[in-house]
């Protein structure tokens, strides 16, 4: 349904999109993580038809966002990472505006408009003035006005951002209705553990380059060629401190008292021959265990840190 191939966008000589290729099936929510300037916004503006690529193209439900833009905007909701202020309107006559631009007339209107506003809870907050709304209130109303002409295709750019627990909660239930009712999304953040609960697959950008692309599970393991072990040494863990230090494949060894914490570089297999070389060293191992990266770390991991 959503499809981005050798995307490009340059702004002089940033290149913001840097050709990004991907695909998401219908039903499916991809998540797009990345840190601030990465191009998550450059290039959702480019599916939303807001701007153009420098080269490459990018299709909804096989249609080009070049060649064919108002077929896309059919088929596409967006929700911008801003809100606009809109003096002296209240909920139901913004979404209402927003459903005739769409060009919704009479009773199709007024069916959308009571689905849009029930399903982001909106309904109770019909007559209220948008400007009263808090932060929370105010991104379902933009969720609400990217559902309206009933699209195919969700694009979210930081929906989740500035929400309290709650409503983030809230919000990732809507996600995962809109998926189970068919709709295909598109979201973005830069915190990758805001987004791995609700998508089906996610893609790491920084510098407007796909840097890793599959289920948070798959990033996570092919990120798992180091895993930080925690030991206990009966009888106190100096001795082994000195073996692991002459080993190429341990890092970072922390001994205290009884207990050493060190990286081992290796998979789960190589784990444990490091441990049956150590009870056949003679170490007396009272405890031995690993710990996955957090997604955290494995986020940290794959980007750079680097801005342009
Ligand atoms: N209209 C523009 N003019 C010049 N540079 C821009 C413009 N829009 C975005 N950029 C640059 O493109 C890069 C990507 O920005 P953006 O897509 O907003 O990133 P993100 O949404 O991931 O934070 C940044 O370096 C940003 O400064
Ligand atoms: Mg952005």
């Amino acid at each position: 349904m959503i499809e981005l191939r050798n995307l490009h966008r340059t702004f002089g000589s940033t290149r913001a999109v840097n050709d990004i290729s991907f695909s998401v099936p219908k039903g499916h929510v991809f998540g797009y993580i990345g840190p601030n300037g990465a191009g998550k916004t450059t290039s959702m503006r480019i599916l939303a038809t807001l701007d153009q690529p420098t080269a490459g193209d990018a299709f909804i439900d096989g249609f080009s966002v070049v060649n064919d833009p108002d077929r896309v905007r059919y088929r596409l909701g967006f929700m911008p990472d801003y809100f606009g202020t809109y003096a002296n309107v209240n909920v139901r006559e913004y979404l209402d505006f927003f459903a005739r631009a769409y060009g919704l007339r009479g009773k199709d209107r007024t069916r959308s408009l009571s689905y849009v506003m029930s399903f982001t809870k909106l309904d109770t907050l019909a007559e209220k003035p948008i400007s009263g709304l808090s932060k929370g209130m105010k991104q379902r109303l933009c969720l609400g006005r990217a559902l309206i002409h009933n699209p195919a295709v969700l694009v979210l750019d930081e929906p989740a951002a500035g929400l309290d627990p709650r409503a983030r909660i809230q919000l990732r239930e809507m996600i995962r209705a809109l998926a189970a009712h068919g709709k295909t999304v598109l979201i973005s953040s830069h915190i990758l553990t805001e987004l791995a609960e609700m998508c089906d697959t996610v893609g790491i950008i920084e510098l407007g380059r796909l840097l890793a692309v599959g289920s948070v599970n798959d990033i996570q393991k092919t990120q798992q060629h180091q895993a930080r072990v925690q030991t206990q040494i009966l009888g106190g863990a100096a001795a082994l401190g000195e073996w692991l230090a002459a080993r190429d494949d341990v890092h970072s060894v922390e001994i205290s008292g009884e207990s050493a914490i060190f990286l081992h570089d290796g998979d789960r297999q190589a784990e444990v021959g490091l441990l049956k070389e150590m009870i056949q060293a003679g170490f007396a191992v009272a405890a031995f265990g690993s710990q996955d990266k957090s997604l955290e770390e494995v986020f940290l991991d794959v980007t750079r840190g680097h801005v342009q």
